[in-house]
């Protein structure tokens, strides 16, 4: 039998960068000729989670529970620390089973000793279960994930889903760490956000679809039934964080899914999220490169990023916030079936300058 999360990896990385279009291309910047910053101006940090981070993105959940993962997990480890990003391990579900299989998680914490380090577990787990995560990898703060329809496309996948809200409370009263709760790349509604908003849940990773695709994924890992028709299910990133655009304004969005270049990093700080977080795109870093081009690689992405800041005239993520952006396409579509005022957002430049 072949290990599933030596599956999940080379099926993530053999579907990478196949998806050319995205929800991203359809929001857009309205250009504006006259600039007024220098680049030593650029302040890419984030705050989340009540801590400054330098840079406004992330290593999100991805691995660990194998031999193979745990090479990969020192690998990303070894990036996080250089890059002095923080940096969520695979779920832990694995080792809480077998704990032999700790040290593949343990390992990054090994290597990235005083990093921010997130541990990872599925709602189909309860307090204990999570609290035991968080020991293993003595982390930072915890994501939490909800992935229904992954479980419903995987044939060994879960097949009840009637304790997830009580797994959430437990884990809520159990953990003391900050707790993130996140998609796995389906995306939320404004509706789900607001249960697990009143849940007492104040972070959320909306994780939305256009990027890593774990319908496909499952799929390609059974051979009796095709689920190809749920390819397309869930809500895009872009389209997720619209939706988190008409919650509370206490609530911390970080968006993930599919963030292929800078461009996309700097419209989703644009659409509200107070971070970014990439897990394909660090994971073929990884496995196609050693640490010193990985790091040249994210530097380059760096330096462009702080270039499309400078380029809007804005000095930092906050300022991102107040730009005019245009939809089209879906995301326009859906905002408007969704009570989403799509022209206040293509003018939200003058609300600002009469504040
Ligand atoms: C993931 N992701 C994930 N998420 C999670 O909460 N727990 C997990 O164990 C995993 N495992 C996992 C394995 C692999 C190989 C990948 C690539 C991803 C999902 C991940 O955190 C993220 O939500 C999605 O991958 C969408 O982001 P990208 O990949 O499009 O940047």
């Amino acid at each position: 039998m072949t290990n599933r999360k030596d599956d999940h990896v080379k099926e993530a990385a053999a579907n990478y960068g196949e998806i050319k279009t995205s929800d991203f291309d359809h929001v857009r910047f309205v250009h504006q000729s006259i600039g007024q910053l220098a680049e030593e101006d650029i302040d890419l940090s984030s705050h989340w989670l009540g801590q400054d981070f330098p840079l406004p993105f992330y290593i999100n959940a991805m691995t660990g529970g194998s031999t193979w993962t745990k090479e990969i997990n020192g690998r990303l480890a070894h990036l996080a620390r250089e890059l002095k990003v923080p940096m969520a391990s695979g779920s832990l579900s694995a080792a809480l089973r077998d704990p032999k299989q700790e040290d593949s998680f343990r390992i990054i914490r090994e290597i990235y000793l005083d990093g921010f380090v997130l541990a990872n577990v599925g709602a189909d787990r309860d307090g204990q279960d999570a609290k035991r995560a968080v020991e293993i990898l003595q982390a930072d703060a915890l994501q939490v994930h909800l992935n229904l329809p992954q479980e419903i496309v995987m044939p060994e996948g879960d097949r009840d889903f009637r304790k997830i809200k009580d797994h959430l409370l437990d884990i809520q009263a159990q953990v003391d760490v900050p707790i993130v709760v996140k998609e796995v790349g389906f995306g939320m509604s404004r509706e789900s956000m607001e249960e697990l908003a009143q849940l007492g849940f104040s972070t959320l990773d909306i994780s939305g679809r256009g990027g890593t695709n774990f319908a496909q994924i499952e799929n390609q890992r059974r051979a009796d039934q095709d689920f190809a028709e749920l390819f397309d299910w869930g809500q895009t990133t872009v389209v997720s964080l619209l939706e988190a655009s008409q919650l509370r304004e206490d609530l911390t969005i970080l968006a993930s899914g599919g963030i292929r270049q800078p461009l996309d990093l700097v419209k989703a700080l644009s659409l509200g999220a107070q971070a970014v977080g990439m897990s394909g795109y660090f994971l073929q870093l990884v496995l196609n490169h050693d640490l010193e081009t990985s790091v040249q690689k994210v530097q380059n992405f760096i330096e462009k990023t702080k270039l499309i800041y400078l380029l809007l005239n804005c000095r930092n993520s906050q300022e991102l916030k107040h730009l005019d952006l245009i939809l089209s396409d879906g995301p326009w579509h859906w905002a408007q079936l969704r009570g989403i005022d799509a022209q206040a957002l293509a003018q939200r430049s003058q609300s600002k300058s009469q504040d």
